[in-house]
């Protein structure tokens, strides 16, 4: 934990952080290094993989401050998240540069990922001057109904590591302004990102112990020992960003435990482009789709599925665009694009290419990991030490094949030959994740048809498959999730419980569905009680 803003100003070229369990640092065991992506050598942070001891503790402390801080109004914990945002706005520059070396986000797109938390603690702020329930007539004389939401507890977030503040934003911020207390355990690619983040919280004035972290990455690490405080009966709630399959897993933990947990999981997002679109427009969001972030969005584009009229159009410019695209280092502020995030990543992206070339598929851009020999003119990397790839892009890909199925993060996308409206649709479908999708045409019935019939969660119509704004619902469909949503109002619904409430001031004992219905006279006895006092 980073104590002081003086310590905060002059941070250690090396960070070190530790878990947070009720406020305090926690003991020190086995460490692990947090490496710049960009630069192997430069090792950003030190963190400690946490013990089941250390997460469970985490756990209990969580739950020990949880009444204390469910008993807040929630106009003022909406307060706090007002200091957030500001302290965000404030620290904005100095998070994005940490974000930029500790994940390898270009700096323009780290600021703007700083900046979707700070929409998210701009939004709930006031949201806590609202948390609306509702008053409900009764059926019966006397008596009110009144609904409640209640916070559900302690909350185990985990989050990962391609938006390392901006995600969590979305869990952190709702979770506390409905009164729940967490135990969050960041992405192991960015401890460091969530040492910042939390020193924010506490200065906002998060007390001890509502927000706990603990670290820890890997098989046996501190996610995997997260559930396993699930199945403890430790935890309440789960949110979780992450791939599908241990979504999946996750999921059948909490469904033992009765609990809903929020899963948001992988997408292989459809970008179709009819023969009728803006080519100029179609080709820039393919290619910030495709490439942004290198790819490592889960709504980066997966399938670009093109009408046969305009595909060698299209194909023409987007290679050409492709090839125009900078690379390098994430600091310089030119970048199209940086660093694979982790060598998981890369290494599943080198896999990928044998995966399309075994289905069939052919490579229009043969994108390969930028070795220091043969770096591309522009480049502005530390090839030797960083993790570097040139754009991929497949054609002839048809959306059965493996390659049109499978989410990879990285810089790829395929290109799928489609004729008319109808098939578009069928194949934008045709995979089973329903994250997010997007449409390009000028065609007012197709754009209706598309958001009716695609099934994902967001769609954009004349824009990228990314850049969900702060205050939509965001969440998918299918392989993309379980149904439960982030952002905006939306999300309320997963950080609190409804309750109904009755009041009977009649002083008699009143049924409910039994004592009000005149079955003679087909009306209600307050209705008849009603009639007959009029004059
Ligand atoms: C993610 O990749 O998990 O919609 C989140 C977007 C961003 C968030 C992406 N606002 O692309």
């Amino acid at each position: 934990m980073i104590q002081t803003r003086a310590q905060q100003d002059d941070l250690p070229h090396t960070l070190s952080v530790s878990n947070v369990v009720g406020g305090a640092a926690s003991a020190a065991g086995p460490v692990f290094e947090r490496r710049n992506p960009a630069n192997r050598d430069d090792i950003v942070t030190l963190a400690p993989q946490s013990t089941r001891e250390q997460v469970f503790a985490a756990c209990e402390a969580a739950r020990s401050a949880a009444a204390a801080w469910a008993r807040v109004p929630a106009p003022e914990r909406g307060r706090l998240l007002g200091r957030l945002a500001q302290l965000l706005v404030e620290e904005k520059e100095r998070l994005a540069r940490f974000v930029a070396r500790e994940v390898g986000k270009p700096l323009r797109e780290a600021r703007g990922s700083v900046q979707e938390a700070i929409d998210t603690a701009e939004f709930f702020q006031s949201e806590g001057r609202r948390l609306y329930g509702q008053t409900v007539p009764s059926e019966l004389p006397n008596k009110e109904l009144f609904t409640y939401r209640r916070p559900i507890g302690v909350v185990g977030l985990i989050t990962a590591g391609n938006f390392p503040i901006a995600v969590p934003s979305w869990k952190i911020v709702p979770a506390l302004l409905t009164g729940n207390v967490i135990v969050w355990k960041p992405s192991d690619d960015a401890p460091g990102t969530a040492a910042l983040f939390f020193e924010l919280l506490r200065r906002a004035g998060v007390p001890s112990g509502v927000v706990n972290i603990v670290h820890g990455g890997g098989a046996g690490g501190a996610g995997e020992l997260m559930i396993e405080a699930v199945d403890a009966g430790l935890i309440d709630k789960i949110s979780f960003t992450g791939s599908t399959a241990v979504g999946r897993k996750i999921g059948e933990v909490c469904g033992r435990r009765l609990q809903v947990p929020s899963l948001e999981l992988g997408g292989k997002n459809p970008l179709v482009v009819l023969a009728d679109a803006d080519l100029e427009l179609a080709v820039e969001g393919a290619i910030w789709a495709s490439y942004g972030t290198a790819g490592q969005r889960c709504t980066s584009a997966g399938n670009i599925i093109v009408d046969r009229r305009v595909l060698p159009a299209f194909r023409e410019r987007f290679v050409r665009r492709a090839g125009s695209l900078k690379i390098g280092n994430p600091l310089d502020e030119q970048n199209d694009y940086g660093p694979f995030i982790n060598q998981r990543f890369l290494e599943r992206w080198i896999e990928q290419r044998a995966t399309g070339l075994s289905d069939g598929a052919t490579l229009l851009l043969d994108g390969k990991r930028i070795a220091a020999a043969d770096a591309a003119p522009g480049f502005t990397g530390d090839a030797a030490r960083g993790f570097y790839a040139t754009p991929r892009l497949f054609e002839n890909v048809t959306i059965d094949m493996r390659v049109a199925q499978e989410e990879c993060f990285g810089p790829t996308v395929n290109l799928i030959e489609i004729d008319g409206l109808d098939e578009a649709i069928r194949v934008a479908n045709g995979t089973p994740y329903g994250l997010s999708s997007a449409i390009y045409t000028r065609d007012a019935h197709a754009m209706l048809r598309f958001k009716e019939e695609i099934r994902a969660g967001m769609t954009s119509i004349n824009n990228s498959t990314t850049g969900a704004e702060a205050h939509l619902p965001f969440g998918g469909n299918g392989w993309s999730g379980n149904g439960t949503r982030e952002s905006g109002i939306w999300v309320l619904d997963a950080y609190t419980r409804w309750q109904a409430v009755n009041v009977d001031l009649s002083g008699k004992l009143q049924k409910a569905q039994i004592d009000l219905v005149d079955p003679e006279a087909g009306a209600t006895a307050a209705l008849g009680a009603a009639l007959a006092a009029i004059p």
